[in-house]
């Protein structure tokens, strides 16, 4: 199972990036915003940065929902890094896109995806990743977790070469669900990530060892 971080803040992709277990970055623009990069230049260069620091696979959302806007910007994006992989909405102009980006050779990756019905339409389209949002999913009492499980299913049967990536994770159970039922790809916030480490038997049977080797020299 590839292991990517969700956020566009530079810090949390460095330390992430330290570890060597860090396969892409997915941002979106609510992840830009919050970091306070405003303006097309000043977007592209953030880009830039993320595609050098994690050297992976960088997920750049397109904001036009209309297909031209849609493959202009897709265009734009991918130019900026080879890393680069565009994400494009959920939408019926996406899914044209996605199958127009595929023959052009630019890598995407599906976003706001919610339904199995969504994802075999991104899939037929020939987006390299689907994105289900499986927090977003568990908010309106739906099962997030049980979504993954079905297109798993769905996609190894009929060999979609789509990689199913599991976005929108809240907790390190998530991640574990998502690798049980077959996620090709797991993307979560930097918060989820660092609570990955913490186990309290852990702790304690560190600092047991610790106070051992001490007391006896
Ligand atoms: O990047 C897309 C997705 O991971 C968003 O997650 O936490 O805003 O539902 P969240």
């Amino acid at each position: 199972m590839k292991f990517f971080i969700d956020t566009a803040n530079i810090g949390q992709i460095e330390r992430a990036a330290d570890f060597g277990i860090l396969d892409g970055v997915t941002t979106n623009p609510s992840l830009m915003a919050k970091e306070g990069i405003r303006g097309d230049d000043a977007v592209h260069a953030h880009y830039r940065k993320i595609c050098e620091l994690a050297d992976a696979d960088v997920s750049a959302e397109v904001i036009g929902t209309d297909f031209r806007d849609m493959m202009r910007e897709a265009e734009t994006l991918a130019a900026l890094d080879p890393r680069i992989v565009v994400k494009i909405p959920m939408l019926p102009d996406g899914v044209r896109a996605l199958h127009a980006l595929r023959e052009k050779g630019i890598r995407t990756n599906c976003t706001l995806v919610f339904s199995a019905a969504q994802a075999l339409l991104a899939a037929k389209a020939g987006a390299d990743y689907i994105s289900p949002f499986i927090g977003r999913f568990d908010d309106i009492a739906e099962q997030g977790v049980e979504l993954i499980r079905r297109l798993t299913w769905i996609f190894d049967h009929y060999s979609f070469d789509s990689e199913i990536l599991a976005a929108s994770i809240r907790s390190p159970l998530h991640v574990v669900q998502c690798a049980e039922v077959g996620a090709d790809v797991v993307t979560c916030p930097y918060a989820v990530f660092e609570a990955m480490f913490r186990h309290p038997l852990t702790d304690a049977g560190l600092e047991k060892f610790l106070r051992d080797y001490h007391t006896s020299h």
